[in-house]
């Protein structure tokens, strides 16, 4: 295992961590979304065109994660206002799960909030997404308060919100 976790910098990046996200979240979602929400998801927040957005309007940064220089992972991260730091996204391709880059990637989380100034880091979690809370617990995240978010064409997203205290 060779893991490093980089920066997307360039538009290439971007478009390789769009073409990742699209093959894990419709290889990890069914059985907890719909195909309809996972392709309306993947579009909405996950495109190349959305990432885009995010960087440039809204402080999103993306980083990919290499195993021998290989891309298979990757994370969105969002310094918020106020003393939180948002973990937008975790994921990781399904041939690269258990072998503790997970840890690492958090790890590296917890280092991008503390270089920003931050307090906590806080994420939202499917209800049904039993694996990755278990990770998230096993962490030190705790459940602060369960939510279903209005995300636009009858479709919702049904959360815990879960904080780590750095
Ligand atoms: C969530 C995800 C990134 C976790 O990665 P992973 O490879 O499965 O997790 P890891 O094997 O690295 O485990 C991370 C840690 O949690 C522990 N862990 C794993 N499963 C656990 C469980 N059921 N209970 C307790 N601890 C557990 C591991 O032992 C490891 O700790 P260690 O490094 O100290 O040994 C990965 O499963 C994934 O990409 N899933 C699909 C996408 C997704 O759901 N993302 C999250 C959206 S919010």
């Amino acid at each position: 295992m060779d893991i490093k976790i980089e920066k997307v910098c360039t538009d290439d990046e971007l478009k390789s961590i769009a073409v990742l996200a699209n093959e894990i979240w419709h290889e990890c979602f069914p059985g907890i979304i719909s195909e309809q929400q996972i392709d309306y998801m993947v579009e909405k927040f996950q495109s190349y065109d959305a990432m885009k957005a995010q960087i440039g309007g809204q402080s999103y940064s993306y980083l990919g994660v290499y195993d021998g220089g290989e891309l298979c992972g990757y994370i969105g991260i969002k310094p918020e206002d106020d003393e939180r730091f948002f973990l937008s996204k975790l994921y990781l391709r399904s041939d690269k799960r258990g072998q503790g880059i997970a840890s690492v990637m958090l790890k590296r989380v917890f280092a991008e909030a503390e270089k920003a100034g931050k307090k906590t880091v806080y994420l939202t979690v499917n209800k049904h997404n039993d694996h990755a809370a278990d990770v998230y617990k096993k962490t030190g995240f705790t459940i602060k308060a369960l939510t279903v978010t209005d995300i636009g064409s009858g479709f919702v997203m049904d959360d815990y919100v879960m904080e780590y205290k750095l």
